[in-house]
């Protein structure tokens, strides 16, 4: 029978064929099982019955499934230097038959599998494609919410290098202000090359705005950790100024 624990039991098996003692498998060892539990608290809120509810805290588990191969191959997490995570991910269960290790065969029909298969693929990408039905936009959104909230916990709270920010000291004439504008229009920041340490924490922050759900919202402020990243010491008078605005937007937008 499928249910939540035979899905942790499958994940536990097939997470211990990685190096537990590399910082990068834990985190995302913790992060899954963290996303899982948002995602169950939100569909929760919005209402959806037990299958719902179920079914996202399966994609939870389900969403990074591609971390651990790709630190295995790659040695990072960065996607744009090595692979996209969620298209490996989905690759290894829907191509390779990983889902098979979670799901009996009867308790997964095709349209189910699809919508876990469209919502892990979807789960990084900075905006869904169109095209989608109710139900895909609503599972996606779920998933991209709980990831999120856990993500400003990691940045909060673990120490990684691949976490550490900024590859260069300054960017090109113009990329300040494009990101400040996605601050003021309460928007997550396209990547676009290299970025200075404070162009990356902002892009960070600025996940915040996309948070769908008023129960994420809820969720990402009592957690606290966003609160926390916020609190970085700006190095210069002019990011002192940016970070304030920030502060000022995400207060009013998590209100
Ligand atoms: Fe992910």
């Amino acid at each position: 029978m499928t249910d939540r624990n035979r899905i942790k039991k499958a994940f536990g098996e097939y997470t211990d064929k990685y190096d537990p003692s590399d910082v990068k498998i834990s985190l995302k060892i913790d992060h899954t099982y963290r996303v899982a539990e948002n995602a169950e608290l939100i569909a929760k809120d919005l209402g959806l019955e037990e299958e719902g509810v179920f079914l996202a805290f399966a994609m939870g588990m389900l969403h990074d499934f591609g971390r651990f191969e790709q630190v295995k191959r790659y040695g990072t997490f960065i996607d744009r230097k090595s692979i996209d995570h969620a298209e490996l991910g989905a690759d290894l269960l829907f191509q390779d038959g990983h889902i098979w290790d979670f799901f009996d065969e009867e308790d997964l029909d095709m349209e189910t599998s699809a919508l876990i298969e469209k919502v892990i693929r979807l789960h990084n990408k900075l905006t869904l494609t169109e095209g989608l039905s109710e139900k895909e936009i609503l599972f996606c959104n779920i998933i991209r919410d709980a990831d999120k909230i856990d993500i400003f916990r990691v940045l909060a709270e673990v120490e990684y290098e691949d976490g550490k920010a900024g590859e260069t000291k300054t960017s090109p004439d113009g990329a300040r202000d494009s990101i400040m504008q996605c601050v003021r229009e309460h928007r997550c920041v396209p990547r676009i090359g290299d970025r200075t340490e404070f162009e990356v924490w902002v892009s960070r922050y600025c996940m915040a705005f996309e948070l769908v759900f008023p129960i994420s919202r809820k969720l990402a402020k009592e957690q606290g950790c966003l609160a926390q990243i916020l609190e970085r010491q700006p190095q210069n008078v002019i990011e002192q100024e940016q970070l304030a605005l920030i502060r000022t937007e995400l207060a009013y937008f998590l209100q």
